[in-house]
């Protein structure tokens, strides 16, 4: 396979060179950092949830950071439904800060100065989204 000239895509694909599965490791990272979220999670199926959220939001941050066809949406789409999980916005944006430290991580001396100023890019815009999404959910 071809290595990726996007900065965020190829972090994606060397952490998937080196680990499986990002799931536990994202998930310990996320309730070492924030112990309230595990019991948003509804013990039964939590797993299932945890692991089809985590692929569903790395759908979206691929789109986001490449074509925009509109998988990115779902980061829009998503604020509102978790204010009904109890999950605060800051909480929710803060789970892709643990996806890209998670990357970081695994990848190691390869988490290049570009993919560095790439997340950090991203990560801004994605804050900015939520932001934007919670000021016309209440004025
Ligand atoms: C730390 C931050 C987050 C927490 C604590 C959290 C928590 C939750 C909870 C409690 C559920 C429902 C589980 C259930 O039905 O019992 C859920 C589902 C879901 N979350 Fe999150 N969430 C977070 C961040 C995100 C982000 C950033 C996205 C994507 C932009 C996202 C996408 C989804 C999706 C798509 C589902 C539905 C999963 C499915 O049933 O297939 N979540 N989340």
């Amino acid at each position: 396979m071809m290595a990726s000239s996007n900065p965020i895509e190829r972090s994606f694909e060397l952490a998937a060179e080196r680990c499986e599965d990002l799931t536990p490791l994202v998930y310990r990272r996320l309730f070492d950092a924030h112990p309230e979220a595990r019991t948003m999670f509804r013990t039964e199926g939590s797993e299932l949830v945890q692991g089809s959220m985590l692929a569903l939001t790395i759908d979206a941050i691929l789109d986001f950071a490449g074509e925009r066809t509109g998988h990115f949406r779902l980061i829009i789409s998503e604020v509102s439904s978790h204010d009904a999980y109890g999950t605060p916005n800051d909480l929710f944006v803060a789970f892709f800060g643990i996806i890209a430290q998670t990357l970081r991580d695994i990848i190691g001396a390869d988490w290049s100065d570009e993919i560095d100023a790439a997340w950090r890019t991203l990560l801004g815009e994605i804050e900015g989204l939520v932001a934007a999404q919670c000021e016309i959910a209440s004025p």
